[in-house]
């Protein structure tokens, strides 16, 4: 292997995020607005493409491959993309994994199994019907129920991701942990982060878009959680932002992860690149570094190495995500669907 990524803070860069399209069949509220401009596919990194930069990050160091979008299930395709980036499972990547919104996972969870993936992260708010409708705006809750179904059956373990929505998901704080502990499923609550469009009118509850008044601190959802159940912080990692906690009285683990309360910058490991080969040292900053143009100049890794080199030795040390009352500084005008989460 090369001289392994190292950026300018002495973080080792081993975890690699790749969205494979900007596109979705959902258009959740904090993340997109519902009239989405997609890029044109002459735009798009082919997947034998996204294969090669991804095995470029592999000879550099990059241990850990999650494969998100948009919905990366959605891509055309993406089958043949998991079956080549399984090969690297064992010669030097430790895991190939992926972020979805569940809509495609009957279809796709043994073929991803097949593939060496062995869990999931599931995107999924609330188990509220109706309410997965107003915050997805197009997704249907029975079918992302019966793809994390299949997942398991499969034998994919299975991690839900939840967004902390003050006003939304606050009163199914309780179920959604039960739910989880029913179907032994870890769940991981992550704090709303300023992306995208801003709304800026009175709260209704079931989102629109994302507003201020929606930020609720995972400082508080914890304390709730408090009130109910024990709970035994864990050392444990799994080499993303996460910091877990044990539920005493039921033995299962749930995740917190803060950007905005606790920022976790200091022990970063990672870097996003979109599926048109653009490199995001950082998910809260601007910066981006264009991999595409020496991937395409040469048939040769050289240049493209290089490259990947001068993008890491300009990664910042933080975000600068920041919410205040009037105002939103820090915020992103880019669509978190963009860079994958
Ligand atoms: P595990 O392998 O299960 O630990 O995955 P993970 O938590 O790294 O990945 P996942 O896709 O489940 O991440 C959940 C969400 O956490 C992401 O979609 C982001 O919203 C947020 N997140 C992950 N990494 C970062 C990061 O570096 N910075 C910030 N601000 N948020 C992040
Ligand atoms: N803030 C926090 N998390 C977000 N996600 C999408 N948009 C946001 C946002 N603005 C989450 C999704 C999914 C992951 C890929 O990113 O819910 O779990
Ligand atoms: Fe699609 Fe995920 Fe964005 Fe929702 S959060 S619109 S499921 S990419």
């Amino acid at each position: 292997m090369d001289a392994p990524l190292i950026d300018p803070f002495a973080r080792a860069i081993t975890y690699l995020r790749v969205s494979v399209t900007d596109r979705c069949d959902f258009r959740c509220t904090y993340c997109m607005s519902e009239h989405m401009q997609f890029l044109p596919k002459r735009e798009l990194l082919t997947l034998e493409e996204l294969e090669r930069m991804c095995a470029a990050f592999v000879r550099l160091g990059v241990r850990k491959l999650r494969i998100t979008g948009g919905e990366p299930l959605v891509r055309r395709n993406i089958m043949s993309f998991f079956e080549g980036m399984s090969q690297y499972l064992g010669g030097g990547l430790d895991e190939l994994t992926l972020t979805t919104n569940g809509s495609q996972l009957e279809r796709f969870a043994q073929p991803l199994r097949d593939c060496g993936v062995r869990r999931v992260n599931v995107s999924l708010d609330t188990l509220d019907p109706a309410k997965f409708r107003a915050i997805t705006r197009w997704g249907a809750l029975d079918k992302v129920r019966r793809g994390i179904e299949a997942a398991q059956a499969a034998g994919l373990r299975v991690k839900i991701n939840t967004v902390a929505l003050k006003g939304f998901n606050e009163s199914e704080l309780f179920d959604l942990v039960e739910w989880c502990r029913a179907g032994d499923m870890d769940l991981t609550f992550i704090e709303v982060m300023p992306m995208g469009d801003m709304g800026d009118g009175e709260p209704d509850g079931t989102g629109g878009t994302l507003r201020l008044d929606q930020y609720w601190p995972l400082e508080d959802l914890r304390a709730r959680l408090a009130e109910r159940y024990t709970l035994a912080d864990l050392a444990h990692r799994t080499g993303g932002p996460a910091r877990y906690v044990r539920l005493e009285e039921t033995g299962q683990q749930v995740g917190f992860i803060t950007p905005l309360t606790h920022n976790f910058c200091e022990s970063c490991n990672r870097v996003r690149m979109t599926c048109t080969g653009q490199l995001f040292m950082c998910l809260g900053q601007e910066d981006e570094a264009d991999l595409r143009a020496p991937l395409r100049a040469s048939a040769d890794d050289g240049p493209l190495e290089d490259a990947i080199r001068a993008a890491i030795a300009r990664k910042p040390k933080g975000h600068d995500f920041d919410y205040s009352r009037q105002e939103v500084s820090g915020r992103m005008s880019r669509h978190m669907s963009h860079t994958g989460g």
